[in-house]
């Protein structure tokens, strides 16, 4: 008979049980999220993100962008009445990979879109310290002069239709040419312009 004292005093028997007992305690946490609708399904009026933000969103993660700023509101009183109403998974189900983060060196930027003028942006962009003279955001100058290669974005769309995105065939048919040879500048100013604005109020 397996008793306990014998389980205590055989590390390889003791390994086993408690990696049961954990994975236990995990997957009674986790499965359920799978099939849970609101942690799935887009929120209403959710659209997938165009050529042109999906190719600011890149950007975003290709700078480090995340390593200072999350995209995440907590809903905490704080939390809310600083940066908007709390993010709802529904809201980020197009995200891969999403963006919510743990480190806030800077602002959340969930809720960004429409806070500032895209002239604002570049400036800070450009110079942070020329619109925020205390900041320590690094500045980004080289967006301004590189351009997007309008010939990926295609395949990056595809891909995300592998994964539940809803793109048409016309969408990645006409990505590339809405891509080519934008500043990158612009693209990220509009997927900035855009985190956040589909649930609104408090
Ligand atoms: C080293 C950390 C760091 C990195 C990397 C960084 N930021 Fe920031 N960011 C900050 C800090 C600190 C602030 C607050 C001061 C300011 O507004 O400049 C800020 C502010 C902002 C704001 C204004 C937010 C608000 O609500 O006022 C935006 C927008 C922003 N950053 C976008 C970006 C983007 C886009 C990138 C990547 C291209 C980026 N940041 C990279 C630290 C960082």
């Amino acid at each position: 008979m397996l008793k306990h004292e014998n389980v205590e005093k055989n590390v390889g028997l003791m390994a086993i049980f408690i990696a049961i007992a954990i994975s236990f305690g995990g997957l009674v946490e986790i499965v359920p999220l799978f099939f849970v609708k609101n942690t799935t399904e887009p929120v209403a009026g959710l659209e997938p993100y165009t050529p042109v933000q999906l190719e600011g969103r890149d950007i975003y993660i290709r700078e480090g962008c995340y390593n200072c700023h999350t995209q995440m509101i907590r809903p905490l009183r704080a939390e809310v009445e600083r940066y908007g109403a709390y993010t709802q998974a529904g809201e980020t189900v197009y995200d891969f990979t999403f963006q919510w983060g743990s480190k806030r060196t800077g602002p959340d930027l969930a809720r960004v879109g429409g806070r500032y003028s895209d002239e604002w942006h570049k400036a800070h962009l450009y110079d942070p310290r020329s619109v925020v003279p205390e900041s320590n955001m690094p500045a980004f100058p080289w967006l301004f002069e590189d351009t997007i290669d309008g010939s990926k974005t295609p395949a990056k769309l595809k891909a995300l239709r592998t994964l539940g995105v809803p793109y048409t065939d016309e969408d990645i048919a006409t990505a590339a040419e809405q891509t080519d040879g934008v500043k990158e500048i612009d693209a990220l100013v509009e997927y900035l312009q855009h985190l956040g604005t589909v649930v609104t109020g408090r």
